[in-house]
């Protein structure tokens, strides 16, 4: 085990909470502060968590000297912001999944990052699953064949109340940056940044999207087939079809523990998790963060920052298809 490293957690919600347990049981790993928008809210937080010391205001823990690495678990349109505030104050910052907003944004957190030396990752867990990793490698050596087509999708049916966040315009709601956001990604591990996008999208009375299926073209002829909702429960598997193979995933395709292998004229293989189900949690994650910052790196080898921008950068233009535009951007564009 290397050097002890120590958490700080900014937002007390349900995800916040899940990462803070999970880090309970990561050998190295020590959760010292919560931060809240509320003191009540950062102390009953704590208090659930065994965590030390408890914050009323982001500002306070980020300046806190105990704490090496930000957790950033607000909705979308706050990360750009808390995030911010952690490498502005020096701390090394794991920001949860849409890295921004928008792109505009991504590359301002990323600049700034990068300027002054600190380590900052998307929390896209699903990449530091070891069965993603595994079947990313099979495809770059060629199990497959040429890469000609990728399916994934993940929709949840809801009903999300008309207050819940994932209604909400001004935080960054709808489907794509909190589920769409995970196809994506997965189709850009694959193939990288597609070259052209095309979306279609079911919008609430708000202008958040609901239902979105989005089309990706590669110039290389390979095409992405991908969807997100919140209003219905899809599958929520992948497939990943190449010129001499498939690779399947079962539901709940972004924590696999198997898929299978299906090369041209050979009898399935089924690649299974080894060792316990932790592999399949945000263990990985945290361990990848971790190790980054013990080796001194700035940046992730397996959640790079250009890979997140490109996301971002087609979320945007999936937006742009159907329409939904934040207020921030309204504001900002008009
Ligand atoms: N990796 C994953 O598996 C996973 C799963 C779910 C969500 N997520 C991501 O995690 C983020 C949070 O999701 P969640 O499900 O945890 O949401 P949530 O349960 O609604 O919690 C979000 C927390 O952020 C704070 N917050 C709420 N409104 C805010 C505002 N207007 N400005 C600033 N802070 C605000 C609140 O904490 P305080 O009251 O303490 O300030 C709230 O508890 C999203 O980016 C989402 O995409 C990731």
């Amino acid at each position: 085990m290397g050097k002890t490293v120590r958490w700080g957690v900014v937002a007390t919600g349900g995800i916040a909470a899940k990462f803070a347990e999970e880090l309970r049981a990561v050998d190295g790993a020590e959760v010292v502060a919560v931060a809240s928008r509320t003191e009540a809210s950062a102390r009953a937080f704590a208090d659930r968590l065994g965590i030390p010391r408890a914050y009323g205001e982001w500002s306070a823990l980020v300046a806190d000297p105990d704490v090496d690495v930000v957790y950033v678990a607000t909705p979308h349109h706050a990360h750009r912001k808390a995030a911010g505030l952690a490498l502005e104050a020096g701390k090394a910052v794991l920001c949860e999944k849409a890295l921004t907003l928008n792109a505009g944004e991504a590359e301002e957190l990323v600049a700034l990052a990068r300027d002054r030396g600190l380590f900052l990752m998307e929390a896209m867990w699903m990449y530091c699953n070891p069965l993603v990793l595994r079947l990313a490698e099979l495809v770059r050596d060629g199990a497959i064949g040429e890469v000609r087509t990728v399916q994934a999708d993940f929709g949840l049916a809801g009903p999300f109340a008309p207050d819940h966040r994932l209604r909400d315009p001004a935080v960054g709601g709808g489907a794509l940056l909190d589920l769409g956001v995970y196809p994506v990604s997965f189709a850009q591990l694959l193939l990288g940044e597609p070259d052209t996008v095309q979306a279609h999208a079911l919008l609430s009375p708000e202008g958040v999207d609901l239902n979105t299926g989005i089309l990706l073209g590669w110039s290389s002829g390979a095409s992405a087939l991908l969807s997100c909702s919140v209003v219905a429960a899809t599958p929520m598997t992948a497939s990943v079809t190449g010129s001499a193979g498939r690779i399947d995933l079962p539901h709940g395709f972004f924590f696999p523990d198997r898929f299978t292998l299906r090369r041209d004229g050979r009898e399935p293989e089924e690649f299974v998790l080894d060792g316990d189900a932790d592999r399949q949690s945000l263990r990985p994650e945290a361990e990848e963060v971790m190790r980054c910052l013990r080796a001194g790196l700035t940046e992730s080898p397996l959640v790079p920052l250009d890979g997140s921008l490109a996301v971002m950068r087609t979320l945007d233009a999936i937006r742009d298809r159907v329409g939904v535009r934040y207020p921030q951007e309204r504001a900002t564009r008009a």
